[in-house]
Parts: structure tokens; C-alpha cells; sequence
């Protein structure tokens, strides 16, 4: 209704507003969370019509501008880049009372009266933190990955957030890459279930609902597969391993409504995606059907200076609009060049148009047009404290962070532990809540996480004596501590302690000593799995290595719990741990979802949705990869197969691998039929028993195997899995329905086909123990 008078008005008016009038709507905001129903795709197609005939050159490339608050502008210069239509939306503010006034300078002072929106990096939460996106992945559930998103979405637009830059879809296969830990993991049927769900949970029913966020699906595309796991590095990829493998979350991501994708840093088979037509428009545009807006990433337009495409601000300029960028972030270079592109014909009106109706389709969608105000509200209603406590959703972050914990290693059923006895916590990361937080934390405040000292502290009560010991700072080289503090000197993200490893050591070691239990929380500072943070080595650093053996040493049971992002070398925690959490880096409420892990009051469940490799030198370890013609074979020599002479071949932990408190028996695999015919199913289905003394949740994987077709096929591939939940002595049967969309794939014409021939189903608890049967396609 609201859009209906604010066309009219448009129409009615010489210079009209783009919208009703900034207090009208603001008085109109508070529908607390109700859909709002759009006009027709026809409707908004004449309004930003209407509008985009009205706007001058510069009004039209002043919206293709997406700000970053504070590092591009200070506020103040800000607010009149924005009054004199010089902004499309900005990024890294928080808070309604920090862009109602950006909102009032477009609204109120430019001369059409476009809102702006707002975004954020809001990727695993906003002020309540959950796991980091391997984490939630570890759950292999996807109502998990929803709700994370969809709790995130409403705490931002409660703080006057529009938009999001997520979820990162990035299928990584290489751990050096800091940022494997911003995706959910190495296969792409997992991570395209975790795209669809993540979007669907910020968008709601509508990214126009005042509690909804607009997600930009990024980074697109291929960017998990830099080089050598070297962030921003290139990236040289065979089309059919693309579009087979790398790109169905995107894809996915975008089927499911994403209304924004940002473009990656990477080059894309020699052409830089920031300038790769046939990436933005071929494949995203024409091919999908992709009808959102696309935004550069931080600079992007730039470095194509840097990528050695084009020589100048003004080629780069050039190259980026015509390739179909749409927006560009914290770039100079629209601003700058693209005036005199236009007015010397170098570049069409139509691709400044074009964009433009992209950017003003984004906010339409985003419901601004019909209220610019509609999250930011009225001043009176603003939270007094945006960090009240009371704001966060602790509830669902510590079952959700239960739910993404995988319990790697449990020798004698050491865990769960009893709660009572002398339990000591000692590592780096046992009391860090910075920690916690894990990488691209948004909103969220440290001192509201619940430490893993804390957690176990608050689970023991007076049943039993906590003690607690740092035993080792992260790491000891000066080098990576330099590195890790580098943004910011004044609150530095690695504090070190002064005193020596030793003494560190010596203070651990006596407090295990008086312990019945050690509890030893080791892995990376959260920086080490993080944009530009690749590593070249997968060890725990020396300093914690240390600390875990002179524990070792004193005999008492050693509990490992894990917090990183990313699969590390593990071999020496395999061996010697009694037993070994994965835990990532579990948000707000980790301390306490860890302890009900380890005291049994949640029995874990997550399954690893990232090989872990032996070693560095194995990479990459993804179970899915290519078949060969010399494969290694277990138990058969290995001469002349495709393996290391100096270690076992395989991961060290297989991906979809993940324990529990109890025991399950998987059936062999019934087929409803021997054969399938082109649009029919075949049901597989397994019996799984809890042959345990537990009631436990177990996730059921469906593999498949295209024994012979026309060009090498993986080894197996993820398509499908349950999570079910069985009580002691219960047997469930669980059933996959495979169609023909599950046995096809790109050919070495990229056509997408299901080729006669046998199929191997396999299904088990991870991708490497499985039961198998074989039916044939017609
Ligand atoms: C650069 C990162 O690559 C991207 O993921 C992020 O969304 C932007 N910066 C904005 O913070």
C-alpha cells in the first residue's frame, strides 16, 4: 500500500521523492516483523523507470558507490556525499542511531530522495555469535543453518541493517586458506544445502520484511580455489570441475532468492572475476538467470591495475562495467572515471543504466522505497543499550553450537566426563572469549562470550574443583604475533604473556598434577583462520605442541578440545589424547555448549564437513577427487600407485567422520529396484540401529559411484543425508529416493546429462565406511 502512494507521489511531481516522505514513512515502521506484500514485478519495473529518467549522470553513478563507514569516509564528509546523491549504500555501521542520519541526508537532502542501505559482513551472527560457518556445517543440519542466519537477520535489522555480505559459499579444498574457515567446507552438495538454507534464513520469506537482511551470495566465484591456498591468488580451473564442483552453491544460493552476489578477488582462468563478462553476464546473467545486483569486493576495481588488465583507473573502470559490476565497494574509480566515459561514448549510457536499475531493484526489494526507515525506526524506540544482554539469543547459540561440535577421538570412553572430581582447564584458548568469537565476528562483544572456563565452571557448580592454567601463549614467534596484532596495536587480538614458555609450562604441569582430569583447549587465535591469514603449516604452533606433551606426561587423562578454522595436523593428538573435540570457534555461548559436550549433557553429533589431512605435504585430501588409473588400494603395495611413500594414504579424519557418546549399526543397502529408467526413482534405504547405551543423533550419507561414463567421474559424491535420532537398542530405517538429477553431471560438452550404466549407492556414518549396492540406468 505503502508503494502504491509513493508512486503515485513519484508521478504527481516535477522532482518527486523517491519514496512517500521520510517522516510519513518513518511514522509507518513499526509492523513488527510482518510480510509485506510487493507489487508486481511490472510495478517496480516503472517506478525505478520513472526514476531512473529523472536522474542525472551523476546521480546515476553516485548510486552505483557502496561506502565503507570510517576506513573510505569519516561521517561527516559521509553525510554530504550522501545529501548530494554521490551514494548508493554504505557498510560497517551497527546501529540505528549511526544511519538514521545517513538515511536523513538521502532522504531528506538529495534532490530525488533515494534511500541508501545499509550492509554488513554479518556472517555468522550479529551480536549473539554462533559457530563459524564449518561449524555450522558440522551439523549437518540444515534447520541449524537456517536459524543461525535467520536469528542474525533479525538482531541486524533490529540495529537498522538492510543487507549482508553472506553466506560465502567458497567450497574450499585447501586448509592453508585462512578463510575455509567463512565457508562451510570442501563438497558441493553440502555447501549448496548450507547456501540455500543460509539465504533462506536471511531473507525470510521476503528480504523486504522489516526483520529480514538482503544476502549477497559471495565470493563469486571459485575464490576457495586460490592457489596454493594463498588468499587472492589466482585461480586455474578445468570448466567441467567449475561447474561440476565449484559453482552449484552459488547457483544454489542465488535459486533460493539471494537478491545480491559479491563479486570475487581472484582471476578465473586468466580474466579477473571483477572483469569477466562472461562469468557476470554469460554464465550469472543469461545462463542463470541471476536478477539481483552485483557488487565488487573491497577494491576490487582497482586491482585490475594490479592484475595487470588494464593500465589504468579509467580501463579498469571500463572493463568492470562492462563485464557487469554493478556496484563498487570502497573503490574510487566509478566516481572518478566513469563521468567522462559516458560523455566521450567509450562507454554506453546503457551499462550505467543497467546497473543503476540493479542497485534501485535491490532497494525496492529491500522494501526502502516504500520506507527508507522501515529497520532503522524512530529515534524513541532505539535500544538504550545495544548490548543489553537481554538483545542476544543465548538459547539458540548454545544449541546450535552444541549441534557443530565433533567429537574426533574417545578412547575408553573417556568422555563424557563425570561432573565432579578436580578438573583442571589449562591452554591459550581455554579463556578467551575473543576467541570464541571466531573471524568476521559483526556485532558481536567479546566479554558477553562465555569462555571454555567459564562454561565448564558454570557446569560443574559445587559438584566439583575447577583450576585453570594458561600453560603457552598461541604461539611464541614474534613474526606471526606481529602479524595478528597488525590492525589494530591498541586492542591487540594475541596478547602475549611475559612470562617464559618454561615457567608457563611448569605452572600447567603442577596444576595437572592436582587434577583428576585435564581439559586442554588448543588450535589457532581466531586471526589465524581469517582473510589474508594462510599458513603453510597445519601444526599447532610449537608452543602449544609443547605445552600438550608435558601434560601428557604427567599421566592424568588429557581431554583435546580443538578451536580452529581449519583442518589441522592432528596426528599427535590422535595418538595420545584419551579423547578430542572439534569445536571450531562456537560463538557467544561456546564455553557453555562445549561443557555440555563434555559432560554429557548434550551427545555430540557433528560430522566433519572438511577432510583433515596426515600431513601439509597430502593436500588436497577432498574424499570426492577424480578417479585414477593407479589408485592406492589398502592392504595392496603401493608401488607404482598414486600415494606418498613416507605416510598412509587417506585423511587422517575422513570427511562426514564424527563419533558419539553412543554406538550405531548400519544395514546393507536395500534397492527398490535393479534397475531405473530416465524419470523414475530407485529408493535405497539401510536399517540404523543405536547399539549403544545412549539415546544419540547419527547423520546417514548417501554416496554415489558412476561406475564407467564418458569422462573420469569422482570416486564418490555426497547426495544425500539425514540426521536421525535413536534411543538405546532403537533401529530407524532411513531411506534416500535417487532420481535422475542425482546421477547427472557435466559432460565434456558441459551439457548436464545421467548416462546409462551401473551406479554404485553407498551409504554409511561417514564418507569412507559404507555399505554398497548397484543398480543400472536404462
Ligand atoms: C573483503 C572481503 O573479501 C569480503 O568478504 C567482505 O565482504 C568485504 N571485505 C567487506 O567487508
Amino acid at each position: 500500500m505503502r508503494m502504491l502512494s509513493a508512486l503515485a507521489l513519484a508521478a504527481s511531481l516535477a522532482v518527486a521523492p523517491a519514496f512517500a516522505s521520510a517522516a510519513q514513512a518513518s511514522d509507518n515502521v513499526s509492523n513488527g516483523g510482518v510480510p509485506v506484500a510487493m507489487p508486481s514485478a511490472s510495478a517496480k519495473q516503472r517506478f525505478i523507470d520513472d526514476l531512473i529518467a529523472r536522474m542525472t549522470l551523476e546521480e546515476k553513478i553516485g548510486q552505483l558507490r557502496l561506502i565503507s563507514i570510517g576506513a573510505d569516509m569519516p561521517q561527516p564528509k559521509l553525510i554530504k556525499e550522501i545529501a548530494a546523491g554521490r551514494v548508493g549504500g554504505t557498510f560497517n555501521s551497527v546501529t540505528r542511531s549511526e544511519n538514521r542520519p545517513l538515511q536523513d541526508a538521502a532522504v531528506k537532502q538529495s534532490r530525488l530522495k533515494i534511500p541508501i542501505f545499509f550492509a554488513y559482513d554479518i556472517v555468522h551472527g550479529h551480536r549473539t555469535v554462533f559457530p563459524i560457518s564449518l561449524g555450522l556445517a558440522s551439523s549437518w543440519d540444515m534447520t541449524v543453518v537456517k536459524q543461525a542466519a535467520r536469528v542474525a537477520a533479525q538482531e541486524a535489522s533490529a540495529d537498522g541493517l538492510d543487507a549482508t555480505f553472506a553466506p560465502m559459499v567458497d567450497i574450499s579444498r585447501d586448509p592453508r586458506w585462512g578463510r575455509t574457515s567463512e565457508g562451510f567446507g570442501e563438497d558441493p552438495y553440502l555447501v549448496s544445502q548450507s547456501a540455500r538454507a543460509s539465504v533462506q534464513g536471511f531473507q525470510g520469506t521476503s528480504p523486504a520484511n522489516p526483520d529480514s537482511l538482503m544476502a549477497f551470495v559471495k565470493h563469486f566465484a571459485l575464490y576457495g580455489a586460490v592457489e596454493g591456498g594463498r588468499d587472492y591468488n589466482v585461480v586455474d580451473m578445468s570448466p567441467m570441475r567449475m561447474y561440476q564442483d565449484y559453482l552449484p552453491p552459488y547457483r544454489a544460493g542465488i535459486d533460493a532468492g539471494a537478491g545480491g552476489v559479491m563479486i570475487a578477488l581472484n582471476s578465473v582462468n586468466g580474466t579477473p572475476a571483477t572483469s569477466n563478462k562472461w562469468l557476470l553476464r554469460d554464465l550469472l546473467r543469461d545462463e542463470w538467470g541471476f536478477k539481483g545486483v552485483t557488487v565488487s569486493d573491497h577494491g576490487a576495481i582497482e586491482e585490475l591495475m594490479r592484475h595487470g588488465v588494464a593500465k589504468d583507473g579509467r580501463e579498469a573502470a571500463k572493463l568492470a562495467i562492462e563485464a557487469g559490476v554493478d556496484m563498487s565497494m570502497a573503490d574510487q574509480q566509478y566516481l572518478k572515471q566513469l563521468p567522462d566515459l559516458v560523455k566521450s561514448g567509450d562507454v554506453p549510457i546503457r551499462f550505467i543504466d543497467d546497473a543503476v536499475r540493479e542497485v534501485l531493484g535491490a532497494k525496492y526489494d529491500m522494501g526502502l522505497f516504500a520506507d527508507p526507515y522501515r529497520r532503522i525506526g524512530n529515534a524513541p524506540q532505539d535500544p538504550k543499550d545495544v548490548y543489553a544482554d537481554d538483545r542476544l539469543h543465548r538459547d539458540a547459540a548454545r544449541d546450535i553450537a552444541r549441534k557443530s561440535i565433533v567429537l574426533l577421538e574417545n578412547q575408553h570412553d573417556a568422555l563424557p566426563l563425570k561432573k565432579a572430581g578436580k578438573v583442571a582447564v589449562i591452554g591459550p584458548l581455554a579463556d578467551s572469549k575473543l576467541d570464541m568469537m571466531g573471524s568476521w565476528s559483526a556485532a558481536g562483544k567479546p566479554a558477553q562470550a562465555v569462555s571454555l572456563l567459564q562454561g565448564v565452571r558454570d557446569t560443574l557448580g559445587d559438584k566439583g574443583q575447577v583450576t585453570y592454567a594458561r600453560g603457552a601463549n598461541i604461539t611464541d614467534d614474534p613474526r606471526v604475533v606481529e602479524y595478528l596484532n597488525f590492525l589494530d596495536w591498541d586492542n591487540p587480538e594475541v596478547v602475549q604473556d611475559k612470562r617464559t614458555p618454561q615457567q608457563m609450562i611448569d605452572e600447567a604441569v603442577q596444576v595437572a598434577r592436582n587434577a583428576d582430569t585435564l581439559i586442554v583447549a588448543v588450535g589457532e587465535s581466531r586471526g589465524m583462520s581469517h582473510e589474508a591469514s594462510s599458513r603453510t603449516s597445519l601444526m599447532l604452533p610449537g608452543s602449544q605442541l609443547a605445552l600438550l606433551q608435558a601434560l601428557k606426561a604427567t599421566g592424568k587423562p588429557l581431554v583435546v578440545v580443538l578451536m580452529n578454522g581449519r583442518p589441522l595436523d592432528l596426528n599427535w593428538s590422535k595418538v595420545n589424547a584419551d579423547a578430542m573435540l572439534e569445536t571450531w570457534y562456537a560463538g557467544t555461548e561456546g564455553g557453555h555448549a562445549i561443557a555440555d559436550v563434555l559432560f554429557g549433557d548434550y551427545n555430540p553429533s557433528g560430522k566433519l564437513p572438511i577432510s583433515f589431512p596426515r600431513s601439509i605435504g597430502q593436500i588436497p585430501t577432498y574424499y570426492n577427487q577424480l578417479r585414477i588409473g593407479r589408485p592406492f588400494t589398502p592392504g595392496k603395495p603401493a608401488n607404482y600407485t598414486s600415494q606418498y611413500f613416507e605416510e598412509d594414504s587417506g585423511p587422517l579424519y575422513a570427511f562426514g567422520y564424527g563419533l558419539s557418546y553412543t554406538t550405531f549399526d548400519v544395514s546393507k543397502v536395500k534397492l527398490s529396484a535393479k534397475t531405473m529408467t530416465i524419470g523414475a526413482t530407485v529408493e535405497a534405504s539401510v536399517t540404523v540401529r543405536n547399539t549403544g547405551k545412549r539415546e544419540g543423533e547419527t547423520v546417514v550419507q548417501l554416496y554415489l559411484q558412476d561406475v564407467a561414463a564418458s569422462i573420469v567421474r569422482p570416486i564418490k559424491e555426497l547426495k544425500g543425508f539425514q540426521k536421525v535420532s535413536l534411543k538405546p537398542g532403537e533401529s530407524r530405517t532411513v531411506q534416500f529416493a535417487i532420481d535422475e538429477r542425482s546421477l547427472k553431471f557435466y559432460n565434456a560438452k558441459l551439457q548436464y546429462v545421467a548416462e546409462p550404466g551401473d551406479f554404485n549407492v553407498q551409504i554409511g556414518l561417514d564418507s569412507q565406511n559404507v555399505q554398497q549396492a548397484t543398480f543400472t540406468l536404462k
